[in-house]
């Protein structure tokens, strides 16, 4: 491939690659996606916020943020005010859960009501809608009174503690309306909902009913309570919800090597099951492997539901694969198929797609809820040189056959990582979103960071060792600018960036960004671990960060156009207070409120429920700290970053 004179940003892009990689470890020389040059950071217009490290939010002047659901707030009408001391496992049912993280705004139609998601779905109404969000995971020593740190907390939780965190996994589905003092919960709403790891949910597709799926509990291997490690996830044009199982693992205890069947030891060594997880299995006997040596196998699927029926029973979509699921995000165009991008968020794990088999058809909400359950998953291969191959996970075919291990296509599925890596998918610097920019059409890959990557194990795709910093990849589709096929199973790619500080004297950590790196952006406009990404509806990109404390200062966002003359050029628009992560950036359809999750707010050091570092977002002295859902508008009421 030759360079592209007219495209000096990824020249000057691939200049910093070359230098921060070992020779031969280059990036392609591709154009960007963006070939029309449509847009621009131009319309990023915010006033950047500084690198900070304190027990506040932050955002540019002109901005506001309403806190709009918390930890403990009412989901269901009547359950009051929250008082943690008084907390029971029963309230939590119907309380906001702990750790929120993905964020879908599904809009409201004034003229439908519950069970009516087709008319629904349909609607760009920004005033009123259903706010769904996951609650990933529970941190006992920041919840409840009487622990010293987390490892007590982890390793000692008493049952009545274990009720009350199982209630507060999963996901919660919460009507909310703009009002003239801001976004506010309506309390009363039909559609309020938990989803928690004790809802019954069914298990679809073609590991429904394996051997493997079968408990004591559950012989006929279909159906399921909960979910749990919900990060993020992913929306459908029919009105549903994904949600993403991702590190379910640390929910069981016990020793993989003292489980009889050695297939099932292996797979759950590879989840991180291991004797010194938590202990719930002390109290709900399920999560002991030892008790129940498969029933980790119904964990870490993608989980669909529909938020406009309240009734709705979730399901396990196992066609999606069994891994740590970031999260899913369609492509979705009339008469094609579905196609459907997905990482796994481990060290050396893959990206993954889907593609269904029959072609999507806007007028047919119904037909179209088989589209999950029928097509097929692969994992992505990233050659030198800036070209990639998708590799089916069929069974029977290549090395996925009785040779190596699997019986049939459910052992491809619940084995998909094993599967994937026989294929011959490339090891990535944990996969985290993978979404595509509407604008553009090119697919965006989020690798937050793989400090296990030896020097010897670096390619093109994943070009530092001990990567700490993270980068994102560019996956362009064959097709014209917003109008490609991402059905085809080879692409081109590129490196879109490399996290890191720009002016770092390693230059194995150096990040590299934009036309001019490191002169394009500001002091605060670099960042390192990308995890969540979104789009606002000029095509700009909004990446949340995860990890930025240990480069001294906080987690939040950066947006950036992904095209143009500042294209890969990030500017610092949201900070998080200490100790948190930002996860689920989700625009209103009309742009103008930006929801963002703040997950674990004050965790780190010696930070307990009894002694914690801040006490945001309440700061009273009475309320622990609190991840909250946050709700960020202009004053103006114009687009978030225009
Ligand atoms: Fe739960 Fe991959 O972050
Ligand atoms: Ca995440
Ligand atoms: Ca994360």
């Amino acid at each position: 491939m030759s360079e592209q004179p007219s495209n000096p940003s990824r020249r000057t892009l691939f200049k910093a690659v070359g230098a921060a990689t070992a020779a031969g470890a280059t990036a392609s020389l591709l154009p960007g996606c963006g070939s029309k040059n449509q847009g621009s950071a131009e319309n990023l217009s915010f006033t950047e916020i500084p690198h900070a490290l304190d027990g506040f939010h932050h955002l540019p002047s002109d901005y506001s943020a309403d806190v709009l659901l918390r930890w403990g707030d009412p989901v269901i009408d009547g359950v009051g005010d929250f008082d943690p001391a008084a907390l029971t496992a029963g309230e939590q049912e119907k309380r906001f859960g702990y750790n929120n993280d993905f964020i879908a705004f599904m809009p409201l139609d004034p003229g439908a009501g519950p069970g009516e998601g087709g008319h629904h779905c349909r609607s760009d109404n920004s005033g009123r809608g259903l706010l769904c969000v996951n609650h990933e995971y529970t941190q006992p020593h920041l919840m409840f009174s009487g622990y010293h740190d987390e490892h007590s907390a982890t390793r000692g939780v008493s049952a009545e503690h274990v009720a009350i965190e199982q209630a507060a996994c999963g996901h919660a589905v919460v009507e909310i309306e703009k009002t003239t003092d801001g976004w506010q919960p309506v309390l009363n709403s039909p559609y309020n909902r938990r989803i928690t790891l004790n809802t019954a949910m069914d298990i679809a597709g073609p590991a429904a009913g394996d051997t493997r799926l079968q408990t004591k509990a559950d012989p006929t291997g279909k159906q399921v309570f909960g979910t749990v490690g919900n990060c993020a996830g992913g929306k459908t044009p029919w009105g549903t919800v994904l949600v993403a199982e991702e590190g379910f693992g640390g929910a069981f205890q016990g020793d993989p090597d003292n489980i009889a069947d050695p297939v099932e030891a292996r797979n759950h060594h590879a989840f991180g099951i291991e004797p010194g997880n938590r202990n719930w299995g002390d109290h709900d006997r399920r999560f002991d492997i030892g008790v129940e040596p498969r029933e980790p196998n119904r964990f870490g699927w993608m989980v669909e539901y529909d938020p406009y029926d309240p009734d709705s029973r979730p399901r396990k979509l196992t066609n999606l694969g069994r891994f740590e699921h970031e999260g899913f995000t369609l492509v979705s165009k009339p008469d094609r198929p579905i196609v459907a991008y997905g990482g796994d968020d481990d060290e050396h794990q893959f990206v993954y797609r889907y593609v269904s088999r029959a072609a999507y058809d806007p007028a047919d909400n119904t037909g179209n809820r088989t589209l999950l359950t029928d097509g097929t998953l692969y994992a992505a291969r990233f050659d030198e040189g800036g070209s990639g191959r998708w590799l089916a996970l069929e069974f029977g075919e290549g090395p996925l056959t009785p040779e190596n291990g699997f019986r049939n296509q459910a052992d491809v599925l619940i084995d998909a990582r094993r599967a994937a890596a026989l294929l011959g998918a490339t090891p990535m610097d944990r996969p985290e979103d993978v979404e595509t920019n509407p604008v553009n059409d090119c697919t965006y890959v989020m690798l937050t960071k793989n400090k296990k990557r030896k020097k010897g194990e670096i390619d093109a795709a994943n070009p530092r060792a001990r990567n700490r910093m993270g980068h994102v990849l560019e996956i362009v589709p064959p097709g014209q600018y917003g109008q490609r096929d991402h059905s085809s199973d080879t692409f081109q790619w590129n490196t879109f960036l490399l996290g890191g500080n720009p002016n770092a004297e390693d230059p194995n950590e150096r990040g590299a960004y934009g036309q001019q790196s490191p002169t394009a952006i500001s002091a605060s406009g670099w960042f390192a671990n990308p995890d969540n990404v979104a789009f606002d509806n000029s095509g700009n990109m909004w990446i949340a960060t995860d990890g930025c404390e240990s480069f001294g200062f906080h987690d939040g966002l950066w947006a950036m156009a992904t095209e143009g003359d500042n294209r890969a050029a990030p500017k610092h628009f949201f900070g998080c207070p200490q100790g948190a992560e930002v996860c689920g950036p989700e625009f209103t359809p009309d742009g103008s409120t930006l929801f963002v999750a703040v997950q674990h707010p004050a965790d780190g050091g010696h930070s307990t429920f009894d002694n914690p570092m801040h006490r945001w977002p309440d700061n009273d002295p009475k309320l622990p700290p609190r991840p909250s859902v946050l709700a960020i508008r202009r004053n103006d009421g114009k687009p978030v970053g225009s």
